[in-house]
């Protein structure tokens, strides 16, 4: 049950690899990429128990040495003081330009390694091997690498794509039901903002995934991560259709600022949220038809995800406070917020056309339902 997604951009084309049993492969997943018989894999404190041994019992198995790096686990890891430790480790251990650095782990793992792998000897090649749902079908394809700034999210790093993605899918078994739900606001995702079947598809099979079925999961995973290439082979460095990965982030941003980046509210968990109220606000401007907010907020709902406001628990800011905090994202252009609304299911599209009484009065209304 091995599915492959090829990521063809010019000089640096790279497979994603999906299936099961696939860390138990790693090393002859990985050989072709060598030089020399020695990895250094980065991983954090919750995965390394779960994952480590089985990727170094793959790679020994094509005789791969492995040396290994644990970082703490959580999103305050992805900053300077993680990242010099992680860079300064690769050169003592005396990484070369032609070694190949593994990131192991969820997506603050993956982004951080890639910008290490990004900056390293200016530029070393880097697998990905995503452990969590979220990694799977968004991080680690579509070279986004780097760390939190004081100032905001993401706002250090660069693009450097990996030379391989090994999503094993049998890792998702060892996530909470909480992490696999918020991995999976970013599969629905992509059905709502391009892929009209594949949201139907999801409404079908959804549940199945949820029960871990397998081939369901493989299925997902592809489908989202074909998504998510086609999109990056348009658009590498997101000067326009890049954009429309960022469904509900805009929303999902300002949430997460106001709930302090904490476990209140899982980044997935704000998408859906965030999904839910850009569809609400295309219905409001006209732009969709009414059924369509119903029909995103019916599925997300049965599968058991935050959907509105009073979902979150705690207090929030009120609507202006909110707004304000939407000014914050990255994807303001010159002073404008840009929005991803929608036509209807699968159509999406970005605009710095919104009226932002319209976007009040959602936000006001959204809070006035808590
Ligand atoms: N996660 C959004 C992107 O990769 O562009």
């Amino acid at each position: 049950m091995l599915e492959i997604v090829s990521v063809p951009l010019p000089e640096r084309e790279y497979e994603v690899r999906i299936g099961p049993g696939l860390l138990h492969r790693a090393g002859a997943e990985i050989a072709p990429f060598l030089h020399r018989s020695r990895v250094a894999v980065v991983t954090e404190q919750n995965v390394a128990p779960l994952h480590l041994e089985t990727l170094s019992t793959g790679l020994a198995a094509q005789d791969i040495e492995m040396v290994s790096l644990v970082l703490p686990a959580g999103e305050s890891t992805k900053a300077w003081p993680e990242f010099t430790r992680c860079v300064e480790w690769l050169l003592e251990q005396k990484i070369e330009r032609r070694d190949v650095v593994i990131a192991l782990g969820g997506g603050v793992i993956g982004d951080l390694v890639g910008f290490a792998a990004a900056v390293l000897r200016r530029g070393i090649r880097f697998v990905q091997v995503p452990t969590s749902l979220l990694a799977q079908v968004d991080s680690s394809v579509g070279g986004k690498t780097g760390i939190n700034a004081q100032q905001g999210k993401n706002l250090i790093g660069a693009f450097h794509q990996p030379a391989l993605v090994l999503a094993d899918t049998d890792t998702l078994n060892t996530l909470t039901p909480r992490d696999f739900l918020s991995g999976y606001g970013e599969v629905a995702k992509y059905g709502m903002l391009g892929d009209a079947k594949f949201f139907e598809w999801l409404e079908e099979f959804g549940p199945k995934l949820l029960a871990s079925d397998q081939s369901a999961r493989v299925e997902a995973v592809r489908r989202s991560v074909q998504m998510k290439a086609d999109i990056v082979l348009r658009d590498e460095t997101e000067q326009g259709d890049r954009a429309l990965l960022n469904l509900g982030h805009t929303f999902c941003h300002a949430l997460e600022a106001a709930t302090g980046y904490s476990d209140r509210l899982l980044h997935g968990e704000g998408v859906a949220i965030g999904c839910a109220l850009a569809f609400e606000l295309s219905s409001r401007l006209g732009l969709c038809s009414q059924e369509d907010p119903s029909r995103v907020r019916a599925h997300l709902r049965e599968m058991g995800m935050k959907v509105d406001l009073s979902d979150i628990n705690g207090d929030l800011p009120d609507a202006d406070a909110l707004l304000d905090l939407m000014g914050q994202d990255k994807k303001v252009v010159d002073g404008q917020l840009r929005f991803i609304l929608a036509r209807g299911i699968g159509t999406a599209f970005v605009t710095a056309d919104v009226p932002k009484d319209a976007v009040l009065t959602l936000l006001q209304d959204a809070l006035a339902q808590r």
